[in-house]
């Protein structure tokens, strides 16, 4: 059937909107409800015996990998090693045995990507996809498929399959933890608690869409836009970035908080607006002194946080997002949301072709 916008004036604006019911969906085949654990598909190898996990993906594909990074190392305390994939295989990876490749990929058609899963096939890894077509090509080469079920994306900058991807991985880390002993009976069912919860925090972020419409107008203007995060919101940061180079044409950059110093503060002035994604929590004092550094600076703040850490930060910023508070593991997710909302307004108040941004394909399949 064909695929329309309906009330939506763009296919992204819909696809941002429908994350509630998209990540519900890929959820429901991850979590069992009756004995609240975290599951996945059947795999013909032992996922308790993974010594390192090697993550290749492009793009926002890429920066769902590297949320999951910190997730993997931080729950499982398994290492994770990181690449583009465009530079995965040309580096000559050393991928010893007892090693899983997880590639990420919404089309399962990047040429890069899988040219990757097939370099990492031959070196003996295990290869797990997440990926949201199934009937793609990465889909069928992969020994343990993850499917998304975003339903397909048209708009051509990534937004539903990203918090999707984000869900599975979330998932993905939650059972490596159960299976290599690091989370106990208790703490799964906590952590599959918090991760029903995340379609309810998707809406909650999603009733902020006026509001972030009406700041648009303060960021069209910039020429350079930097975002920030720490720990798994860096991540997010780049993803930011990403989002508003792609489909508004400003200059954008993620930068992780503390690095601020080491260089993009020397770009700072009033015309610069900072945007930072920063949940409270035991890192957050020093992201507010990062503020503090670019706020001394003539820098102006959209901080997006909770209650709690809005609270902290005191009251200098150019404009403030109010996220619910949420469990770390799902911060990432519900955090997306007014980062693709940001981005999306303002292409519309620049008024380019949001779905179609120029030079920009959905899918590049090749190299
Ligand atoms: C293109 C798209 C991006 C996407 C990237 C990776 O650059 O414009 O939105 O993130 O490819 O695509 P994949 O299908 O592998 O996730």
């Amino acid at each position: 059937a064909m695929i329309e916008k309906g009330n939506y004036r763009h296919f992204m604006q819909k696809e941002i909107f429908e994350q509630p019911i998209v990540v519900a969906q890929t959820l429901r085949s991850y979590l069992r409800g009756v004995e609240r654990t975290v599951g996945l598909p059947q795999m013909d190898f032992d996922l308790s015996a993974v010594k390192r996990v090697t993550i290749v993906a492009c793009g926002t594909s890429f920066y769902a990998g590297m949320v999951a990074k910190y997730w993997f190392e931080q729950f499982a305390r398994v290492p994770v090693d990181i690449d583009v994939a465009s530079e995965f295989r040309y580096r000559d990876p050393v991928l010893e045995d007892g090693g899983l490749a997880l590639f990420i990929s919404q089309s399962g058609e990047t040429a890069d990507t899988l040219a990757a899963l097939r370099h990492a096939k031959k070196a003996g890894q295990k290869i797990a996809v997440v990926v949201n077509v199934p009937t793609s090509t990465m889909a069928r080469e992969a020994d343990l498929l993850l499917p998304t079920h975003a339903g397909p994306e048209i708009g051509v900058a990534s937004t539903k399959a990203f918090s999707c991807q984000l869900a599975v991985l979330a998932a993905l880390a939650a059972h490596l933890a159960v299976v290599k002993g690091r989370l106990t009976r208790a703490e799964e069912e906590e952590i599959v608690e918090h991760l029903t919860q995340a379609p309810a925090a998707l809406n909650a972020a999603l009733d902020h869409d006026e509001e972030i419409a009406a700041m648009a107008p303060l960021i069209a203007p910039a020429r350079d836009v930097l975002y920030l995060g720490r720990g798994p919101d860096y991540p997010l940061a780049l993803e930011g970035a990403l989002k508003l180079k792609e489909i508004s044409y400003i200059h954008a950059e993620g930068y992780a908080a503390g690095e601020m110093k080491h260089g993009p503060i020397a770009l700072i002035d009033e015309n610069v607006p900072v945007i930072v994604i920063a949940p409270s929590g035991p890192l957050f004092e020093k992201t507010v002194s990062n503020m503090q550094e670019t706020q001394a600076r003539g820098g102006k703040i959209v901080l997006i946080s909770d209650a709690e850490g809005l609270a902290e930060a005191g009251d200098n910023c150019l404009a403030t997002i109010e996220m619910p508070k949420v469990h770390p593991l799902i911060a990432p997710l519900v955090y997306a949301v007014p980062v693709q909302l940001l981005a999306y307004h303002v292409a519309v108040a620049k008024g380019t072709d949001v779905d179609q941004p120029r030079n920009l394909a959905k899918s590049v399949t090749v190299e």
